[in-house]
């Protein structure tokens, strides 16, 4: 039996030890500063570029951000994704989610360019795709943050983890809520990540089914009463028929299609989510929990922009390479030799 002295002193201990743990932990391997001294214009340099590319292309915004998500979803935020077919290696641009679909890529050369101009051999890639997700964001009117730093970037690329861990968008609640799992993101970051489809596009290829798909309809007849849904089905239609025109376009949010808003969680209320992933948020909850979300979301966007900003952080922090695994690369689309 231990006397009360005993207890307390266990219970002490296992205080100090968690307290220590749990330190290590919350702050990550990543530093806020990490470049201050070693290139104090990084910041700077990203900001501009992004709103030079954004202001000639608007897309180009909505195009950053999922780069970053598309990459930190495979292998950890490594810039693996920016890497192109070269020696052994098979891009991940190639795969399934990417191909003719992920774009932005020049935008990062360029901010690469910069740098080795103003701090050779010093910034990764993987922390530029960080930072120009933020700032594009901020650029059409969404949340700012900040950006832990201190990632390196892969020496490889994995084309089959591109495929596998990034979902699709006729995914299952149960299979978005296991992927984002698996990335250490819970069902609350789901529904904040998701309203990143507030802005940019989608082509005919990744909504057809749901404009089409029987199987599907029934999920959406709840808002037919209200000639809701089906007259939103309608003008889907005439963008993308039945065959053919794949890479047509369609705004993922109608509503406000450029803007970083919450406009995407008042679409998902009146089932006007593009993608079926979008729509299962709603359909498939079971528990009442999301609409719960969804519901604040659409009702209070600066709740949103607080938990998307939290959000972001966390999978910024996804697996990063640090210490002196990876290399900082030159180029971000090859290694280095
Ligand atoms: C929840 C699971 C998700 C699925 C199934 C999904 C799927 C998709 C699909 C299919 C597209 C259109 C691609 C095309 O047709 O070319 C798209 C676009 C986009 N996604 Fe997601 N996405 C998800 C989560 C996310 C997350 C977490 C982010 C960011 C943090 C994100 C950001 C974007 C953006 C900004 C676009 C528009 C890109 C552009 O216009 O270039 N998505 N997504
Ligand atoms: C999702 O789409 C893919 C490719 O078009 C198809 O093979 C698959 O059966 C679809 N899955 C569901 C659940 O509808």
């Amino acid at each position: 039996m231990m006397d009360q002295k005993g207890k307390i002193s266990l219970i002490l201990i296992a205080i100090i030890l968690h307290g220590t743990g749990s330190f290590s932990d919350d702050d990550g391997p990543l530093v806020l500063e990490y470049y201050k001294e070693k290139c104090p214009l990084l910041e700077e340099i990203v900001r501009y570029s992004v709103e030079v590319a954004v202001f000639k292309d608007p897309r180009m915004a909505a195009s950053l951000l999922r780069l970053h998500f598309h990459d930190c979803f495979v292998m950890g935020c490594d810039a693996s994704v920016l890497l192109d077919n070269f020696g052994g290696i098979t891009s991940e641009k190639q795969a399934g989610p990417n191909l003719n679909s992920l774009r932005g890529f020049e935008v990062i050369d360029q901010i690469k360019y910069l740098l080795e101009e103003a701090c050779p051999r010093t910034v990764s890639c993987a922390d530029i795709l960080a930072l120009a997700a933020r700032d594009a964001v901020a650029s059409r009117g969404g949340p700012s943050w900040d950006v832990w730093l201190g990632r390196r970037d892969s020496l490889q690329a994995s084309f089959s983890g591109a495929n596998q861990f990034i979902p699709a968008p006729n995914s299952s609640l149960e299979t978005l809520i296991s992927h984002f799992k698996q990335q250490g993101l819970d069902v609350g970051d789901l529904v904040a990540l998701s309203g990143s489809h507030t802005f940019g596009k989608a082509r005919c290829l990744s909504f057809r089914q749901r404009v089409y798909d029987v199987n599907f309809k029934g999920q959406y007849e709840l808002y037919d009463k209200y000639r809701k849904y089906t007259s939103f089905r309608r003008i889907l239609q005439t963008i993308c028929p039945r065959s053919g025109r794949n890479n047509d376009l369609s705004p993922l949010d109608f509503m406000t299609p450029a803007r970083f808003d919450n406009h995407y969680y008042v679409n998902l209320l009146q089932g006007k989510g593009l993608l079926i992933s979008d729509n299962v948020l709603m359909t498939q909850d079971h528990d009442g929990e999301i609409l719960k979300q969804v519901w604040s979301y659409a009702t209070d966007e600066k709740l949103f922009f607080a938990s998307f900003a939290n959000s972001m952080v966390k999978m910024g922090n996804i697996n990063p390479i640090t210490g002196n695994q990876g290399e900082i690369r030159k180029s971000c689309r090859f290694v280095n030799t």
